[in-house]
């Protein structure tokens, strides 16, 4: 089974991807923690990626495509299913996304949007914290790592994203308004468009996500 995580900055894609993979064993295939990594590995795609990201801007189709081609042909992403999270976000994305699943006999059987008042974006994004060893995402207003830098689950730096600022932000989710929101019709048109209420609890809403996937699954 393939699935996409579709929702704006902040929507919740991170933290119902981890419950999606720990229940369903699907590979979680984030390019924002792919292009993370690069910027911190200081590789010619992170330095390329970083100005884009600062910015609050996407980083070019082309580049997006060739690392997810990369990881999608690869034996554990064939066998087990992929978990896309903020991938794709653009239609010459999808496209690519479509033709490359093709070739290897795969589609993506669901998309799920998260959908989320843009009132609270802002608000949960900047106070979003994350481990930088295991990704684990907290907030510090509703769910605080007990010391404000240390991991709960791995011991690992807990720390604030470069682009959690609420400038960057706004320019974030008008990236998502101009650019990503256009895939909803386009996977509405495809047939795989499911969409869930974001705004409740975490659990609430991976409720609903996990009765979609065990539906298709
Ligand atoms: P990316 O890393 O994909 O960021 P994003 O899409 O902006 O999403 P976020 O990670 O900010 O939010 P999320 O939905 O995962 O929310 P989370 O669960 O953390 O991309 C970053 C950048 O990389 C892009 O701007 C772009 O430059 C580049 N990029 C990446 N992919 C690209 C692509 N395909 N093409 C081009 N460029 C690309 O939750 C947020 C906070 O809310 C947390 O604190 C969490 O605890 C809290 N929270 C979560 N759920 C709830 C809830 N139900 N109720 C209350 N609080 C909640």
């Amino acid at each position: 089974m393939n699935v996409m995580l579709l929702g704006a900055p902040g929507a919740g894609k991170g933290t119902q991807a981890a419950r999606i993979v720990e229940e369903f064993g699907l590979v979680h295939l984030s390019t924002g923690d792919i292009l993370r990594k690069a910027v911190a590995d200081r590789t010619p795609l992170g330095l390329e990626a970083k100005r884009h990201m600062d910015e609050g801007g996407l980083v070019p189709d082309e580049v997006v495509i060739g690392l997810v081609k990369e990881r999608i042909t690869q034996p554990d992403a064939q066998e087990r299913g992929v978990l896309f999270d903020g991938f794709p976000r653009t239609i010459p994305q999808a496209d690519a996304l479509g033709e490359a699943l093709a070739q290897s006999g795969l589609k993506l059987d669901a998309v799920v949007s998260v959908e989320v008042d843009p009132e609270a974006i802002v608000a949960r994004i900047t106070s979003r914290r994350q481990c930088r060893a295991c990704g684990r995402v907290y907030n510090t207003v509703t769910d605080a790592p007990a010391d404000p830098t240390v991991c709960d689950e791995c011991g690992g730096e807990v720390y604030q994203r470069d682009d959690d600022t609420e400038a960057v932000v706004r320019k974030r989710l008008a990236a998502y308004e101009e650019q990503t929101s256009k895939l909803i019709p386009y996977y509405a048109e495809h047939g795989t468009l499911y969409t869930v209420d974001g705004n409740r609890a975490p659990a609430d809403v991976y409720s609903s996500i996990s009765t979609v996937l065990r539906e298709i699954g």
